[in-house]
C-alpha cells in the first residue's frame, strides 16, 4: 500500500536526478508558454545583469540559447543595435511562436529564430557572444554545450544565469530553488554547479550569486582551442540524439 503510493513519487524524483529529458521539457513548456512572460517578471533584474555582463558592442551577433518567448530580445537589441543580430535557439515551438509574435510586433528584422534543440542547431554565422538565461536543461546537456560553443567565435563572451543550490543550511532558499527547478527544468542534476560543463570551454571564468545564493551568474570568454580533452570527456557523457530520431516539437 505504502509502496504503491510512494512509487510514482520516487520514480519522479529519480527521473529528476538524471539527464534532461526533451519530451518532458516540451510538455512542460507547452503548458507554460501562454503565461510564461508574467511568471518571469521577478527575474528581470537578473536578466539585465546577465546581459550587461555580456559586454556587447553595436554590430555584434549574440546567440540566445533556449531563448523561450524572447524576453531577452529587447535588452539584447538595445546592446547590438540594428546593425547587429540575435540568433534565438529554442526547441519548444510553443515558446518560439511567442518569440515570433514579439518580433513581428516590434518589427525587428535582425533576429533569426531556430526551432531546434541546442545540440543540433545550425546557426547562420558564428556569434560574438552567447547568453544562457535560466536554461538548466541545456547547461546540463554536455552535447548541447559543446555544440553551442562551436557556434561562437574564438574569444566570444559567454554568460549563464539560473538556479543553483545555496549552502546546505539555507533550507528556505533551497526549498524555493527545488520548487522553481521542478517547475522549470526536467533535471535537478548539477544544481550545485550548473555551469560546470560550460566552465571547460571558458577562460576568465567568474561566478557571482544573488537571491540568497539561490541564483548564480557565471561568465567567461571562449578559449580557442579549448581544453579538448576535458570538453570531449564531458560531451561523451550524454549522446546527442540524431536529427532523424528526434520527435517533432
Ligand atoms: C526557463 S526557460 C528560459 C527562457 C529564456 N531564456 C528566458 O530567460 O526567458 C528554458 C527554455 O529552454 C528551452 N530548452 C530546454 N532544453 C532545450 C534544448 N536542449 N535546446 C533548446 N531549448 C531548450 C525550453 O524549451 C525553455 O523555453
Amino acid at each position: 500500500m505504502w509502496f504503491s503510493e510512494t512509487k510514482p513519487m520516487l520514480v519522479c524524483m529519480e527521473q529528476r536526478l538524471t539527464f534532461p529529458d526533451r519530451q518532458r521539457s516540451l510538455a512542460q513548456y507547452r503548458l507554460r508558454a501562454e503565461g510564461y512572460d508574467s511568471e518571469l517578471a521577478a527575474f528581470e533584474p537578473i536578466r539585465h545583469s546577465a546581459i550587461a555582463q555580456l559586454g556587447l558592442n553595436l554590430g555584434d551577433t549574440v546567440l540566445d540559447a533556449g531563448c523561450g518567448t524572447g524576453l531577452s530580445f529587447e535588452p539584447l537589441q538595445r546592446a547590438v543595435g540594428a546593425g547587429g543580430g540575435i540568433i534565438g535557439v529554442e526547441q519548444s515551438a510553443d515558446m518560439l511562436s511567442k518569440a515570433q509574435d514579439r518580433i513581428s510586433e516590434l518589427g525587428w528584422v535582425n533576429v533569426t529564430l531556430l526551432n531546434t534543440p541546442a545540440e543540433l542547431a545550425s546557426t547562420p554565422t558564428l556569434a560574438d557572444a552567447a547568453l544562457f538565461h535560466f536554461t538548466h536543461d541545456i547547461l546540463r546537456n554536455p552535447a548541447a554545450i559543446s555544440h553551442m560553443m562551436h557556434c561562437l567565435k574564438p574569444g566570444a563572451r559567454v554568460v549563464a544565469a539560473g538556479l543553483q543550490w545555496a549552502n546546505p543550511w539555507a533550507f528556505a532558499t533551497n526549498w524555493c530553488v527545488m520548487l522553481a527547478a521542478m517547475y522549470s527544468t526536467t533535471s535537478l542534476e548539477g544544481l550545485d554547479k550548473p555551469w560546470s560543463y560550460l566552465a571547460d570551454y571558458l577562460g576568465k571564468f567568474e561566478v557571482s550569486t544573488t537571491s540568497m545564493q539561490g541564483v548564480y551568474i557565471a561568465s567567461g570568454v571562449l578559449m580557442m582551442p579549448f581544453d579538448l580533452a576535458r570538453a570531449t570527456a564531458s560531451a561523451s557523457l550524454m549522446p546527442s540524439t540524431p536529427a532523424d530520431k528526434m520527435p517533432p516539437a
